[in-house]
């Protein structure tokens, strides 16, 4: 029987403490099961606005006027109509991947003609940072020329470029740099166009000259920063059901999103009409950020590629189309040549173009999934002619399947246990579900079967007010109920390969779904309570399991407390992770059964806030983020108070 003793302080609720007489007992010396390096991962869909607009640093949007509405994002300046037009033109028979383009006739050298781009809900510019523009142009006749120039709200100049001038009837690409003299949030850009005569526009095109690795067509620098300091087992690109789309015409296609980048396609982004009460109708995707920029943002950041292709299923909760079984072979062709991209000798066709691009060395490709969040007896249909296609010619790809949107119910069961009986690989399980699920769910895989397939907790979030509802908040209760979930996850590694938050990203002004792991604006970003719950799990993965009890009970939401050890084998560390859900400080001891001798401190790491409804934001972006102190260890032993609402992670060294 478990003793409690009420420690009542005066007045302030935080002081009650809890005295729990029984130890929690770690059995360092005997690990057990092995956890995946791929454990902890990332789950990337370009969803409000997480590709353009937001980790893809172009600053322009609609750059080559494939919008529905081509000037969609632009608006013209002159001071009088005689000065000069604007025509959008369509090359569709010499180019159908980029057909528009804009002919900008100056019929006078006098005054002022243009047009202004207002970026993703402005442009985010920084004082002394460089931006390069270019553009693709070619003149018809006369004499055109253009500069550039940043703008402020107030049309106050942040800088600007020096004259280009257009020559010769090629297309061809122009480039200038300038420095802006102010930080602004939300900029505009003017390109200004000199001198009479006729010429013709495209891809035009502002980057920051930092981007992440100074990569021209790069990454926003602090986005990727937040990915990396997770140091994530994996990224799961490009979604999520972006994936699918609405209909089967605007799903993912990756070979459209590789190679030059004037040359890939812009379509709609499936979010763009999704929600009426979040309408983005300027939510294209250029796909500046494509599949070859991926497979390098996981290998920058460490993490094993997981791209995940379409099936032959458009999704099922818009148009549910889907192809024919017997016109799958084009999907089934996009898969393995994906594979051929990824993996290929340079001499192979797809090998050849991953190197053209840059990057000769294989990206080591071994997870592919097979259709995202798919259900019923059309998915498995599907599934069983891309398996043997793969497996047939890549026999060591391991292949994620899914089951379905929810975490239980009759889609859930039928895919289960089907894929279960045929062997799967790895199931892709979702859960969008209160803070309580979280809770009640910490043991979710403690009877999973151990020598079936593998668990991907593909997409989960706790949803503060409901699924999809605008409501939502990153609040400090659905990341501390995430926390007590995660210690399930990993005491259960044997079963759980990966696990992976969903949706990453948001931007403040341009989002649909929340909540997210990162939200940002055009210059800043922060970490939500929840993105400091992953970040610490990945960043102490350890790499074997071992036991954590209280009178030999594994700790699961009894008394309010969830528990999960690991021992990092290099590095000779015991690492133990406690959420306390009570809002009750707790005083425990904790005995580490081993031969070793733990050093006489241990290092501990709290997230913790007695406001369950805190949140972090852009003003106060570290608001609810890790503490880090130390604890005395003797005689193998320690003993810790668990502040009310926490997560702490506990350090220590065995010599
Ligand atoms: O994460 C948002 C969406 O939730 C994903 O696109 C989809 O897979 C799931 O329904």
């Amino acid at each position: 029987m478990m003793m409690k003793k009420l420690i009542i302080c005066v007045s302030f609720f935080t002081c009650t403490q809890v005295m729990q007489a029984q130890p929690l007992v770690v059995n360092a010396d005997k690990p057990t099961a092995a956890i995946q390096p791929t454990m902890w991962g990332i789950f990337f869909e370009d969803i409000n606005f997480a590709a353009d607009g937001g980790l893809y640093a172009e600053l322009v949007k609609n750059r080559s006027f494939e919008f529905f509405n081509p000037l969609m994002g632009w608006t013209i300046q002159q001071q009088s109509p005689e000065t000069g037009t604007v025509l959008v033109t369509n090359r569709l028979v010499q180019d159908s991947s980029n057909p528009r383009y804009i002919r900008v006739t100056r019929y006078t050298s006098s005054g002022k003609f243009g047009i202004t781009n207002e970026g993703f809900r402005g442009m985010g510019i920084r004082e002394n940072e460089q931006y390069h523009f270019t553009v693709w142009a070619k003149n018809e006749s006369g004499n055109i020329s253009l500069h550039v120039q940043l703008v402020d709200s107030t049309g106050k100049s942040l800088g600007e470029s020096q004259e280009v001038n257009i020559s010769g009837n090629e297309w061809k690409q122009y480039e200038t740099s300038f420095t802006a003299n102010a930080t602004e949030l939300k900029a505009k850009l003017n390109v200004w166009f000199e001198g009479q005569g006729v010429a013709d526009f495209d891809m035009v095109s502002l980057f920051p000259q930092h981007t992440w690795k100074e990569r021209p067509n790069g990454l926003r620098a602090d986005l990727v920063q937040l990915l990396a300091d997770m140091k994530p087992g994996f990224l799961r690109f490009p979604g999520g059901c972006i994936v699918e789309g609405r209909e089967l015409a605007t799903r993912y296609q990756w070979k459209k999103t590789v190679g030059p980048v004037e040359d890939r396609k812009v379509i709609v982004n499936r979010w763009n009409t999704e929600f009426a009460h979040r309408p983005t109708p300027d939510y294209f995707q250029s796909f500046g950020l494509g599949f070859y920029e991926y497979f390098q943002l996981a290998e920058d950041i460490g993490a094993s590629p997981l791209p995940i292709l379409n099936c032959g299923m458009a999704c099922q909760f818009n148009t549910a189309e889907v192809v024919d079984t017997n016109q799958l072979d084009p999907y089934i062709q996009d898969a393995l040549d994906l594979i051929e991209f990824a993996n290929g000798d340079v001499t192979t066709k797809w090998g050849h173009l991953r190197a053209a691009m840059g990057h000769p060395a294989p990206f080591h490709l071994q997870l592919l999934g097979v259709g995202n969040e798919q259900w019923g007896p059309q998915y498995i249909e599907r599934y069983k002619i891309f398996t043997k296609a793969i497996k047939s010619k890549y026999p060591d790809i391991q292949l994620v399947n899914s089951v379905g949107p929810d975490p239980d119910g009759e889609k859930f069961d039928f895919l289960n246990d089907t894929l279960r009986a045929m062997h799967a690989d790895i199931l892709d399980e979702h859960y969008y579900r209160p803070p309580s699920w979280f809770q009640d769910n910490a043991n979710r895989y403690d009877n999973y079967d151990r020598k079936g397939p593998k668990i991907f907790a593909g997409e989960y979030a706790a949803q503060s007010v409901a699924t999809v509802s605008p409501l939502n908040k990153n609040n400090w209760l659905c990341a501390l109920s995430e926390a007590a979930f995660m210690t399930g996850l990993e005491r259960n590694a044997d079963v759980v390969k990966m696990a992976s938050y969903a949706p990453l990203f948001a931007h403040v002004d341009g989002w649909q779904w929340t909540p997210d792991l990162i939200w940002f604006n055009n210059l800043y970003s922060y970490g939500t309570p929840d993105y400091y719950v992953q970040k610490l799990f990945a960043n102490n993965k350890g790499t074997n399991v071992v036991a954590i009890k209280s009178n030999n009970d594994t700790i699961k939401g009894k008394d309010s407390l969830y528990a999960s050890a690991v021992i990092d084998a290099p590095a000779n560390e015991l690492i133990f992770k406690i959420v306390n859900t009570s809002s009750k400080s707790v005083q425990k001891q904790i005995n580490i059964d081993t031969k070793k001798k733990p050093v006489d401190k241990a290092l501990v790491t709290t997230l913790q806030s007695n406001d369950l409804d805190a949140e972090n934001s852009i003003a106060a972006p570290k608001h609810i983020s890790p503490n880090t102190d130390e604890i005395l260890v003797k005689n193998k032993q320690l003993n810790i108070t668990l502040s009310p609402y926490s997560f702490t992670i506990i350090h220590i060294k065995l010599l």
